[in-house]
Parts: structure tokens; sequence; C-alpha cells
């Protein structure tokens, strides 16, 4: 019997809504950039998807949202793809500990991000592609597309204008790692382009979606073609896993027990090699930034099914 064949989904699905009455929706939408608290509050979405492509839904799955930084994944996976090994001459694989916008560990480290995923990880991401990629919002958008399998997956102007109009930390960060000389080019560029992939919107399905790779050996489901090669996918997941969720990395771990990437928009992907990946959208976040009932459905979600990775 495979793994997939064990689980019943659709026992526990239907057990979603009884275990999400039960829980408060606690915390607070991100309001740092305006336009993010422009959401209503009250809404929950959840999508599976099997690698056998089964597909489990509830609530306002088919409901578009910011993603934010779990976009991270996919630009941190572009950007292994392109630079290689090189990569890692200028940004870490190690869990922060900070919180994900935090700047004093960088002038400690001289400019290095501890990984890809805190913020000044992935502006230096950003940083790599603007420099492989001819037309990086272009380039960028049509992989997000391939692997969602939909050509209509946008970036949000409202949200990347609004973020610009109050990314002073960002800049902050992006402007002290050129001090280092750890970005090549324009703060402007890189700025601009980091704002758009945080502002990219999809649903629950779709976001899951997006992340079958990651659970398939690097190859994408849909048209099976490799998007990163196994190992590296494997290396995906393990960064995911220790620095996924920031200075809440270890409970996610310790709760949940899969590697995954949350947003401030309030979604949190999350996968088992082989197995499954699951996305879920709740916008309140807790005080670390993470979506409090996410963080809860998904803990429901591993403990019922008795699927964490460990
Ligand atoms: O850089 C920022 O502030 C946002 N656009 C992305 C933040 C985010 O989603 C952090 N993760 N949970």
């Amino acid at each position: 019997m495979t793994p997939n064949d064990a689980i019943n989904y659709e026992q526990v699905f239907s057990k979603i809504p009884t275990v999400l009455s039960t829980i408060k929706n606690l915390g607070n939408v991100a309001s740092y950039i305006p336009e993010l608290s422009n959401v209503d509050d009250t809404k929950f979405g959840i999508h599976l998807i099997t690698t056998q492509n089964k597909s489990f839904s509830y609530g306002d799955a088919q409901e578009r949202f910011s993603i934010q930084s779990i976009a991270k994944v996919l630009s941190f996976t572009l950007a292994l793809k392109l630079e290689g090994k090189e990569l890692w001459k200028r940004v870490g694989v190690e869990p922060s500990g900070n919180a994900f916008n935090s700047l004093s560990q960088l002038e400690l480290e001289n400019g290095i991000p501890r990984n890809p995923f805190i913020n000044a990880g992935a502006l230096l991401i950003c940083d790599v592609l603007v420099s492989h990629l001819k037309n990086p919002k272009e380039e960028f958008i049509l992989l997000v597309r391939k692997l969602v399998g939909k050509d209509d997956i946008n970036y949000c102007e409202r949200i990347a204008l609004s973020e610009k109009e109050h990314g002073f930390r960002n800049a902050a960060m992006l402007n002290f790692m050129k001090s280092y000389g750890n970005i090549n080019n324009d703060v402007d560029a890189v700025l601009d382009f980091y704002f758009h992939l945080c502002s990219i919107e999809m649903n629950c399905e779709e976001l899951a979606q997006s992340m079958m790779y990651l659970c398939s050996n690097g190859i994408n489901p849909l048209n099976n073609e490799e998007v990163v090669s196994p190992s590296r996918a494997k290396r995906i997941n393990a960064v995911m896993q220790l620095c996924g969720f920031y200075d809440e990395a270890g409970e996610f771990s310790f709760k949940v027990g899969l590697p995954g990437k949350s947003g401030v928009g309030g979604g949190i992907v999350a996968l088992h090699p082989l197995i499954y990946c699951v996305a879920v959208w709740s916008p309140k976040l807790n005080e670390k930034g993470n979506s409090y009932r996410g963080m809860k459905i998904l803990e429901y979600f591993t403990t019922q099914t008795e699927s964490s990775i460990f």
C-alpha cells in the first residue's frame, strides 16, 4: 500500500468545518502594506493535491489572495537553477531565528543573508534573477504560469505599488547589502522586481499546484518537465523546513512537521515529498506573522493523517 492509499483524505477533510468552529479566528491582518489590509478576515480555504493527482478542497479555496513571501520559494528555485552552487557564496542556508524583515543579523554577518527566505535573502535572490533575466518580471510570471498550468496568474499592481510606497526596510536592506558588494544591480530595479513577485495572486488550489514539483523530485507533473534536479528539489524542501517560517520555523516543524512557506497575506503552503502538497489561506496572522488558523488546521491535518515527515 502506498502512503497515499493509507490516508483517508476525504474523512479528514469532512471534519474540517467542525474543527474550524473550535478554532478562534485570532490575530491580525497584515497592515504594514495598507492594501493588504483590504481583505475579508473571515476567509478560510484549504486545498490539497496528491501525487496521484487527487484533490481535496474546503472553503474559500478558489478565491485568489496575495501570496506574498510564498513566491520566494519559486524565485529561489529559479535562482538556484540559473546560478547553481555559486549562489551559496552570497546567501546561506541556516535558520535565522529572527523576524522576516530583521536588519540586525545582516550587519553581524557582513551583508550575507542567512537564508533565501528572510527578506534580505529574498532580495538577494531577486538581484541574481535581475542579473540573469532580460525581462525579469515577464520571465518569472511565465514560469509561475507553467507551474500552475494557467495563463491568467498575475502580479497585482495595486499591492506592488502599496508595498513600494512603504518598503523602506527592504530598501535599507538592499542598500546595506550593496555596501558590502553583495548586490550587483540597481537597487530600484531589484526592489521593483521583489515587490512584484510578492504581489502575485493565487487561490489555494493554484498555490498547491505551483509547488507540486517539490513533491515530485523536481518534475512539474502538468507537463513532465524538470523544473529542478531531484537533489535540488530536496534541498529546497530542506531550506523550507528550517527557514520557511522565520522565527517560528521550530514551532511549525514541531506542530505540523512538514516543509512549508508562509506569506503575510495569510497563505501557507506545505508539502510531504512524494505524497501531497497542501495550501491553506486564512488572513489573520499570529504575532510571528504566520497565519493563525492556517497553522492550527495544518497541525490538525498532519496529526489526524499521521503524515508529518518525522
Ligand atoms: O517584504 C515584505 O514585507 C513582503 N512583501 C513579504 C513579506 C512576507 O510575506 C513575509 N512572510 N511571511
